[in-house]
């Protein structure tokens, strides 16, 4: 078993929130990711590997063990479902709300609801609890259009300042879960390596704290 600890990072926003946290836990790259195309990187700290990738793979690769810990949205983490990891610390970074939207001037529907998202997992679960009959077409960005292009009632999407909602006509609804991003350990590495990587949790918790 090696000693390296493999980080998997989520680029995009939370990657500028998360490379302070951990520099606080002496871990900083030996190049500026922003201006190289590699996707791993060495660090500060002999040991410690970072991989940049979309926040969506995260929980794929902490799972398998292909990264040992991982940043990624509590957003991601519940579509994905929590199966092989562990989740020992809220970062508070990238904080955002999950919830429903539609048209502001959007009539009652009656019958089925349309909802469209990327977060089919989490969007089925939703209109479940609610008892609403619903069918979700699944998009993978830029939901605001499909109400206005008529593909669909609803959209569940990530709202933070509101803005885009605005900007294309719609009005959040229903808040589904408040979000932040999350560390996540895969479960062998937290027994295999425990304190090396209880240490980084430890650093991190202080840093955030
Ligand atoms: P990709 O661009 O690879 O399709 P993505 O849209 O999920 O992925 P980001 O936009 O960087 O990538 O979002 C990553 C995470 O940041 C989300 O999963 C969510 O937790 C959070 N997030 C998304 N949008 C916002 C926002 N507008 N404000 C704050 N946090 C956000
Ligand atoms: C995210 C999200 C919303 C927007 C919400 O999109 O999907 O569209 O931010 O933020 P606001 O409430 O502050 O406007 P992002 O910018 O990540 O674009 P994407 O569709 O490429 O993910
Ligand atoms: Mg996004």
């Amino acid at each position: 078993m090696s000693d390296t600890l493999t980080i998997a990072l989520s680029k995009g926003r939370i990657l500028k929130e998360t490379l302070p946290l951990i520099a606080a836990a002496g871990i900083e790259p030996l190049e500026d990711i922003s201006k190289s195309r590699k996707l791993i990187f060495d660090t500060t700290d002999s040991r410690v590997k970072l991989i940049i990738i979309r926040a969506t793979d995260v929980p794929t690769y902490v799972q398998y063990g292909g990264a040992d810990m991982g940043v990624t949205g509590k957003d991601v983490l519940m579509e994905h479902g929590a199966e092989g990891l562990y989740e020992p610390l809220d970062l508070k970074i990238s904080q955002c709300r999950l919830m429903t939207a539609a048209k502001t001037d959007a009539k009652p529907v009656k019958g089925r609801l349309k909802v469209a998202t990327k977060f089919v997992n989490l969007a089925k679960q939703y209109y479940a609890g609610q008892g609403i009959q619903a069918d979700i077409i699944k998009l993978y960005g830029a939901m605001e259009l499909a109400p206005i292009l008529g593909l669909a009632d609803e959209i569940v999407d990530i709202v933070d300042t509101g803005n885009t909602l605005k900007a294309n006509g719609l009005e959040p609804r229903e808040l589904i879960h408040n979000i932040s991003s999350r560390l996540v350990v895969n479960r062998a590495s937290m027994k295999m390596k425990h304190h090396h990587i209880q240490s980084i949790i430890d650093q991190l918790a202080e840093k955030v704290r």
